[in-house]
């Protein structure tokens, strides 16, 4: 039977014969949107310039016309970049196209990615235009951008419910006009695979100069079906997948990156073309995002979440340990999952941790080395070992660190069956130590309720989680708070074997990055 299934498809596919798939990385953008993922321009360097290791294609580094800060981040991250291509989103609009334009223009190889709606309902309702409003903006956007660069690629917002036939006209209007890259999104995440894959073909067959483009596909995940869709539409002709990094994105998110390249790896012969993804980044990369974000991945998400490579099951343990392929479909390795974690001690040294992080994906300074060797030894002073997890957590709180206005410098609390939960704290203020004393339902609330007095923070606590990075009851408690203020919304985190203290760093970050946040406003997903 032609479908049956080969464990062993990879071995037996001949790299030969694929066509380019190119990967458009839309994490630092579309993923922005997700509620409370707002990135300052340092962290999407830091992001950018791991995508770029991973090897994506086009990395969209944002919307510049969203604000001031999105434009300053998207100009940078133009600036660093050097062999990906880096997208600038805008609406289509004069002022939108000269401000992305503006941003990216320093890049080695810029793009400007403009869209327009074309569903009847986005037209009717949202934009108040009729159909030929619609072609015409959408001719006019492109044929303004090719001032600018000839790498323009247009987007039909709402793509997947548009009539097939003025979704092929707007495409055929717009290659003519100069667009190199034609987008199909699922924008509200509608699209079931089967007829997804049969639209593209249809917009393959009747866009007469497609030939001249080349078809991406963007889905969103509402219905779970995101990189269902996206492979059928790989299947059907589309060359171009645009993804982001643990599938985050706007309400129910994108489709993940990881889950495309995985499936396309671990099944060659099903579709046959390539990306120049080297997949051992991608769980160094995942790891950054969550870090970033602050949005956790659930433990069974495809590829990356915690139990992807676990075998709980004694039937499954006891065939993994004959043959790995009787469970497995894919080698952890693969993702750059490390098999044999070296573990790390307080006789570890700075060689072992450089080349630790390297392994783990990580490529610091030797400024930045040197910060992180000092925490490694203080931590390793009062922890036996080191795990993975625990070296993640230092290198990304240095990376989540801002110019720091507050800094903890003491704790003391009192808590138990018996006692009134109370706080001492010491914290400088820009360098000035200020104290306090306060109380509060646990030990925890004691703490923050001394730290708002302090600093008088106006902010609202959104969300406190405390997780264990590693097993043991000497694991590092790894906090992380979302505080919102004035419509700024910051992401704190801390760690430390002591909860109390991971919860007052954590607490404390958020505040710093608030202040950031005041100072360099980024996006606001509003606009969209
Ligand atoms: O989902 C969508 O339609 C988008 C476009 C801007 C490409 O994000
Ligand atoms: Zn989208």
């Amino acid at each position: 039977m032609k479908t049956q299934l080969h464990f062993n498809e990879s071995i037996s596919w001949k790299k030969g014969m694929r066509e380019k798939l190119f990967i458009f990385d839309t994490t630092l953008r579309d993923g922005e949107q997700s509620p409370g993922a707002s990135m300052n321009a340092a962290e999407k360097i830091r992001l950018a310039t791991q995508l770029e290791k991973l090897g994506v294609d086009i990395i969209e580094a944002g919307f510049p016309a969203a604000s001031e800060g999105d434009f300053k981040a998207v100009a940078q991250v133009a600036e660093k970049i050097k062999t990906a291509e880096v997208a600038a989103l805008a609406r289509a609009t004069i002022s939108d196209i000269d401000r992305a334009w503006e941003a990216v223009s320093a890049a080695a190889k810029p793009r400007i990615h403009t869209f327009l709606a074309t569903s009847d309902i986005h037209m009717k309702y949202k934009l108040n235009m009729n159909r030929e409003q619609v072609l015409a903006s959408a001719v006019e956007a492109v044929a303004y951008a090719k001032r600018f660069t000839d790498n323009i690629e247009f987007s039909a917002e709402d793509g997947s419910r548009s009539d097939p036939d003025f979704l092929c006209r707007v495409f055929e209007a717009v290659i003519a006009a100069g667009a190199k890259t034609v987008n199909l999104p699922d924008t509200v995440g509608y699209a079931i695979p089967e007829e997804f894959g049969d639209l593209v073909r249809y917009v393959l067959r009747n866009t007469p100069n497609i030939g001249k483009a080349v078809l991406s596909v963007h889905c969103h995940n509402d219905l779970g079906l995101a990189t269902a869709n996206t492979i059928a539409a790989i299947k059907a002709g589309a060359r171009q997948a645009e993804v982001t990094i643990n599938g985050i994105g706007e309400r129910a998110g994108n489709t993940a990156l990881e889950e495309v390249v995985m499936a396309l790896n671990t099944r060659p012969t099903f579709v046959p073309v390539t990306t120049g993804i080297d997949t051992r980044q991608i769980y160094p990369v995942s790891r950054l995002v969550r870090m970033i974000t602050g949005i956790v991945v659930q433990p069974n998400k495809a590829i990356v979440g915690a139990n992807a490579f676990a075998h709980e099951a004694g039937i499954h343990q006891d065939g993994m340990l004959k043959n790995p392929m009787t469970y497995e479909i894919m080698r952890p390795e693969t993702i750059g999952l490390t098999s044999n974690r070296l573990i790390m001690g307080k006789h570890s040294g700075k060689h072992a941790l450089d080349s630790k992080l390297k392994n783990m994906g990580y490529d610091l300074s030797a400024e930045e080395l040197k910060v992180i060797f000092e925490k490694f030894k203080a931590l390793a002073d009062r922890k036996k070992t080191v795990e993975d997890e625990d070296i993640e957590a230092l290198v990304n709180e240095e990376i989540l660190r801002t110019s720091d206005i507050f800094a903890l410098e003491y704790l003391h609390v009192s808590s138990g069956t018996t006692v009134f939960p109370t706080a001492s704290v010491k914290i400088s203020i820009n360098g000035r130590t200020v104290k306090g004393f306060g109380s509060g339902n646990g030990p925890i609330d004691a703490v923050y309720n001394v730290i708002a007095q302090l600093t008088g923070t106006k902010s609202e606590l959104l969300r406190f989680s405390i997780n264990a990075l590693t097993g043991g009851t000497d694991a590092q408690g790894e906090v992380t708070v979302r505080l919102r203020e004035d419509g700024l919304v910051a992401l704190g985190k801390g760690s430390d074997p002591d909860i109390i203290t991971a919860s007052a760093n954590a607490y404390i970050n958020g505040l710093n990055r608030l202040e950031y946040l005041k100072q360099n406003p980024t996006t606001t997903t509003e606009t969209l």
